[in-house]
Protein backbone atom coordinates (compact mmCIF):
# COMPACT_ATOMS: atom_id res chain seq x y z
CA UNK A 1 0.00 0.00 0.00
CA UNK A 2 1.25 3.74 -1.27
CA UNK A 3 2.11 5.68 1.87
CA UNK A 4 0.99 9.38 1.36
CA UNK A 5 2.99 11.79 3.77
CA UNK A 6 0.53 14.64 4.90
CA UNK A 7 2.31 17.81 5.78
CA UNK A 8 1.66 19.11 9.27
CA UNK A 9 0.92 22.79 8.22
CA UNK A 10 -0.13 24.60 5.23
CA UNK A 11 -0.02 27.94 4.35
CA UNK A 12 -4.03 28.66 3.49
CA UNK A 13 -2.32 31.64 1.53
CA UNK A 14 -0.77 30.29 -0.70
CA UNK A 15 -1.54 30.93 -4.16
CA UNK A 16 -3.10 26.74 -4.49
CA UNK A 17 -5.68 27.52 -1.72
CA UNK A 18 -7.28 29.98 -3.35
CA UNK A 19 -9.67 28.51 -5.12
CA UNK A 20 -13.04 29.03 -3.31
CA UNK A 21 -15.29 25.35 -2.37
CA UNK A 22 -18.12 25.41 -4.80
CA UNK A 23 -21.65 25.46 -3.05
CA UNK A 24 -23.05 22.03 -1.60
CA UNK A 25 -25.85 20.48 -2.37
CA UNK A 26 -27.83 20.26 0.96
CA UNK A 27 -30.40 17.57 0.01
CA UNK A 28 -27.57 15.53 -1.91
CA UNK A 29 -24.98 15.68 1.00
CA UNK A 30 -27.28 14.89 4.21
CA UNK A 31 -31.09 12.64 3.58
CA UNK A 32 -32.43 15.05 6.25
CA UNK A 33 -31.13 18.53 5.29
CA UNK A 34 -33.12 20.05 7.92
CA UNK A 35 -32.18 19.00 10.97
CA UNK A 36 -29.67 21.65 12.68
CA UNK A 37 -26.16 21.66 11.22
CA UNK A 38 -22.33 21.25 13.55
CA UNK A 39 -19.78 22.88 11.76
CA UNK A 40 -16.24 21.74 12.59
CA UNK A 41 -13.33 24.53 10.98
CA UNK A 42 -9.74 22.48 10.74
CA UNK A 43 -11.45 19.02 11.21
CA UNK A 44 -8.01 17.41 10.73
CA UNK A 45 -8.83 13.41 10.85
CA UNK A 46 -12.40 13.89 11.34
CA UNK A 47 -12.27 11.55 14.56
CA UNK A 48 -14.12 14.14 16.60
CA UNK A 49 -16.84 14.25 14.50
CA UNK A 50 -16.77 11.34 13.82
CA UNK A 51 -18.17 10.20 17.47
CA UNK A 52 -20.46 13.66 17.35
CA UNK A 53 -22.34 12.00 14.72
CA UNK A 54 -22.71 8.87 15.81
CA UNK A 55 -23.71 10.25 19.37
CA UNK A 56 -26.18 12.98 17.74
CA UNK A 57 -27.50 11.31 15.14
CA UNK A 58 -30.77 14.30 14.72
CA UNK A 59 -27.94 16.60 14.17
CA UNK A 60 -25.91 16.93 10.45
CA UNK A 61 -22.18 17.54 10.97
CA UNK A 62 -19.98 19.01 8.15
CA UNK A 63 -15.93 19.15 8.97
CA UNK A 64 -13.77 21.51 6.74
CA UNK A 65 -10.27 21.18 6.40
CA UNK A 66 -7.48 22.28 3.95
CA UNK A 67 -5.43 19.10 3.99
CA UNK A 68 -6.66 17.56 1.28
CA UNK A 69 -5.47 13.16 2.01
CA UNK A 70 -7.35 13.67 5.54
CA UNK A 71 -10.59 14.74 4.06
CA UNK A 72 -10.63 11.19 1.65
CA UNK A 73 -9.50 9.53 4.33
CA UNK A 74 -12.33 10.85 7.12
CA UNK A 75 -14.98 10.57 3.81
CA UNK A 76 -13.73 7.00 3.42
CA UNK A 77 -14.22 5.82 7.03
CA UNK A 78 -17.36 7.98 7.36
CA UNK A 79 -18.94 5.42 4.52
CA UNK A 80 -17.49 2.32 5.83
CA UNK A 81 -19.34 3.41 9.15
CA UNK A 82 -22.19 4.33 7.09
CA UNK A 83 -23.20 7.42 8.66
CA UNK A 84 -25.26 9.72 6.57
CA UNK A 85 -25.65 12.79 8.94
CA UNK A 86 -21.76 13.18 8.51
CA UNK A 87 -19.64 14.92 5.59
CA UNK A 88 -16.20 16.12 5.07
CA UNK A 89 -14.70 18.72 2.68
CA UNK A 90 -11.68 19.98 1.66
CA UNK A 91 -11.51 23.72 1.52
CA UNK A 92 -10.02 26.97 3.11
CA UNK A 93 -12.30 28.29 5.14
CA UNK A 94 -10.69 31.44 4.70
CA UNK A 95 -12.80 31.85 1.47
CA UNK A 96 -15.36 29.06 1.39
CA UNK A 97 -17.44 29.87 4.03
CA UNK A 98 -20.00 32.33 1.85
CA UNK A 99 -19.80 30.02 -0.91
CA UNK A 100 -20.75 26.85 1.35
CA UNK A 101 -23.23 28.70 3.92
CA UNK A 102 -25.07 31.26 1.71
CA UNK A 103 -27.42 28.02 0.12
CA UNK A 104 -28.17 26.84 3.51
CA UNK A 105 -31.91 27.28 4.85
CA UNK A 106 -31.98 30.03 7.24
CA UNK A 107 -31.53 28.56 11.12
CA UNK A 108 -29.98 25.37 9.97
CA UNK A 109 -26.36 26.09 11.37
CA UNK A 110 -26.58 26.25 14.86
CA UNK A 111 -23.17 25.35 16.11
CA UNK A 112 -19.42 25.89 15.05
CA UNK A 113 -16.59 24.23 16.54
CA UNK A 114 -12.78 25.60 16.24
CA UNK A 115 -10.58 23.46 18.19
CA UNK A 116 -6.70 23.84 18.62
CA UNK A 117 -6.36 25.89 15.34
CA UNK A 118 -2.90 26.39 13.78
CA UNK A 119 -1.12 28.97 16.06
CA UNK A 120 1.20 30.06 13.45
CA UNK A 121 3.36 31.79 16.45
CA UNK A 122 4.94 34.37 14.68
CA UNK A 123 3.22 37.90 14.08
CA UNK A 124 4.50 38.02 10.36
CA UNK A 125 2.51 34.92 10.43
CA UNK A 126 -0.51 36.18 11.67
CA UNK A 127 -2.71 36.43 8.73
CA UNK A 128 -2.32 32.92 8.24
CA UNK A 129 -4.51 31.86 11.67
CA UNK A 130 -7.85 30.93 10.93
CA UNK A 131 -9.98 32.92 12.85
CA UNK A 132 -9.81 36.67 10.82
CA UNK A 133 -12.47 39.63 11.88
CA UNK A 134 -13.83 38.39 7.94
CA UNK A 135 -14.64 34.57 9.08
CA UNK A 136 -16.53 35.74 12.23
CA UNK A 137 -18.61 38.66 10.49
CA UNK A 138 -19.53 35.87 8.13
CA UNK A 139 -20.10 33.51 10.79
CA UNK A 140 -22.25 36.10 12.59
CA UNK A 141 -23.99 36.20 9.43
CA UNK A 142 -25.49 32.56 8.85
CA UNK A 143 -25.53 31.09 12.19
CA UNK A 144 -28.99 30.77 13.76
CA UNK A 145 -29.78 33.40 16.63
CA UNK A 146 -29.23 31.17 19.81
CA UNK A 147 -26.53 29.19 17.58
CA UNK A 148 -23.25 28.97 19.84
CA UNK A 149 -19.54 28.99 18.38
CA UNK A 150 -17.18 26.84 20.59
CA UNK A 151 -13.28 27.87 20.82
CA UNK A 152 -10.58 25.86 22.31
CA UNK A 153 -6.66 26.01 22.14
CA UNK A 154 -3.89 24.69 24.01
CA UNK A 155 -1.87 28.11 23.42
CA UNK A 156 -3.21 31.06 25.67
CA UNK A 157 -2.52 34.08 23.22
CA UNK A 158 -4.34 32.32 20.51
CA UNK A 159 -7.44 31.68 22.65
CA UNK A 160 -7.21 35.36 24.00
CA UNK A 161 -7.04 36.18 20.02
CA UNK A 162 -10.23 34.32 19.36
CA UNK A 163 -12.07 35.58 21.97
CA UNK A 164 -11.62 38.82 20.94
CA UNK A 165 -12.31 38.30 17.39
CA UNK A 166 -15.52 37.02 18.47
CA UNK A 167 -16.32 39.79 21.65
CA UNK A 168 -15.55 42.44 18.63
CA UNK A 169 -18.14 41.24 16.95
CA UNK A 170 -21.77 42.60 18.22
CA UNK A 171 -23.29 39.64 17.27
CA UNK A 172 -21.55 37.62 19.82
CA UNK A 173 -21.54 37.57 23.72
CA UNK A 174 -19.19 35.39 25.83
CA UNK A 175 -21.21 33.00 28.31
CA UNK A 176 -20.27 32.69 31.78
CA UNK A 177 -18.63 35.26 34.21
CA UNK A 178 -15.21 33.25 34.34
CA UNK A 179 -12.21 34.06 31.79
CA UNK A 180 -12.14 30.55 30.82
CA UNK A 181 -14.76 27.39 30.80
CA UNK A 182 -13.96 24.50 33.22
CA UNK A 183 -14.74 22.18 31.00
CA UNK A 184 -15.76 21.17 27.47
CA UNK A 185 -19.37 21.83 27.24
CA UNK A 186 -19.56 19.15 24.43
CA UNK A 187 -19.89 15.20 24.94
CA UNK A 188 -16.46 14.30 22.98
CA UNK A 189 -12.66 15.87 22.98
CA UNK A 190 -10.56 16.39 19.70
CA UNK A 191 -7.43 14.75 19.41
CA UNK A 192 -5.52 17.28 19.91
CA UNK A 193 -7.33 18.02 23.32
CA UNK A 194 -6.86 14.10 24.19
CA UNK A 195 -2.82 14.77 23.69
CA UNK A 196 -2.67 18.40 25.80
CA UNK A 197 -4.88 16.72 28.63
CA UNK A 198 -2.27 13.78 28.52
CA UNK A 199 0.43 15.69 29.06
CA UNK A 200 -1.00 17.65 31.92
CA UNK A 201 -1.14 21.07 30.07
CA UNK A 202 -4.03 23.52 30.21
CA UNK A 203 -6.68 24.20 27.98
CA UNK A 204 -8.56 27.44 26.93
CA UNK A 205 -11.81 27.10 26.05
CA UNK A 206 -14.31 29.70 25.30
CA UNK A 207 -18.56 30.02 24.31
CA UNK A 208 -19.97 32.36 22.67
CA UNK A 209 -23.75 32.75 21.42
CA UNK A 210 -25.15 34.71 18.47
CA UNK A 211 -27.69 37.27 19.72
CA UNK A 212 -30.44 38.95 17.26
CA UNK A 213 -29.34 42.28 16.35
CA UNK A 214 -32.15 44.76 16.55
CA UNK A 215 -31.43 47.68 13.93
CA UNK A 216 -32.48 50.62 16.58
CA UNK A 217 -32.23 52.94 13.43
CA UNK A 218 -35.39 51.15 11.86
CA UNK A 219 -38.86 52.22 11.42
CA UNK A 220 -41.33 50.07 14.23
C1 LIG B 1 -3.90 21.73 14.96
S1 LIG B 1 -5.09 21.01 13.95
C2 LIG B 1 -6.44 20.71 15.06
C3 LIG B 1 -7.32 19.60 14.59
C4 LIG B 1 -8.55 19.31 15.42
N1 LIG B 1 -9.48 20.43 15.40
C5 LIG B 1 -8.21 18.92 16.83
O1 LIG B 1 -8.51 19.71 17.75
O2 LIG B 1 -7.67 17.83 17.03
C6 LIG B 1 -5.73 22.41 12.99
C7 LIG B 1 -6.31 21.97 11.67
O3 LIG B 1 -6.85 23.10 10.97
C8 LIG B 1 -6.54 22.96 9.58
N2 LIG B 1 -6.59 24.29 8.96
C9 LIG B 1 -5.72 25.31 9.17
N3 LIG B 1 -6.06 26.38 8.43
C10 LIG B 1 -7.17 26.03 7.72
C11 LIG B 1 -7.98 26.71 6.77
N4 LIG B 1 -7.73 27.98 6.39
N5 LIG B 1 -9.03 26.05 6.24
C12 LIG B 1 -9.32 24.78 6.63
N6 LIG B 1 -8.58 24.08 7.53
C13 LIG B 1 -7.51 24.70 8.08
C14 LIG B 1 -5.16 22.34 9.60
O4 LIG B 1 -4.81 21.71 8.37
C15 LIG B 1 -5.27 21.34 10.76
O5 LIG B 1 -5.73 20.08 10.33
Amino acid sequence: MAVVRVRQHVNPLANKYQIPANPLEWEKVYPQPNQPLHLDIGCARGRFLLEMAQAEPNWNFLGLEIREPLVVDANRLRCELGLTNLHYLFCNVNNSLTPLLSTLTPGILQRVTIQFPDPWFKNRHAKRRVVQPELVAELAGYLAVGGVVFVQSDQKFIAVEMCDRFSEHPAFVKMGTEEWLAENPLPVPTEREIGTINKGEPVYRALFVKREIVNIDSPV
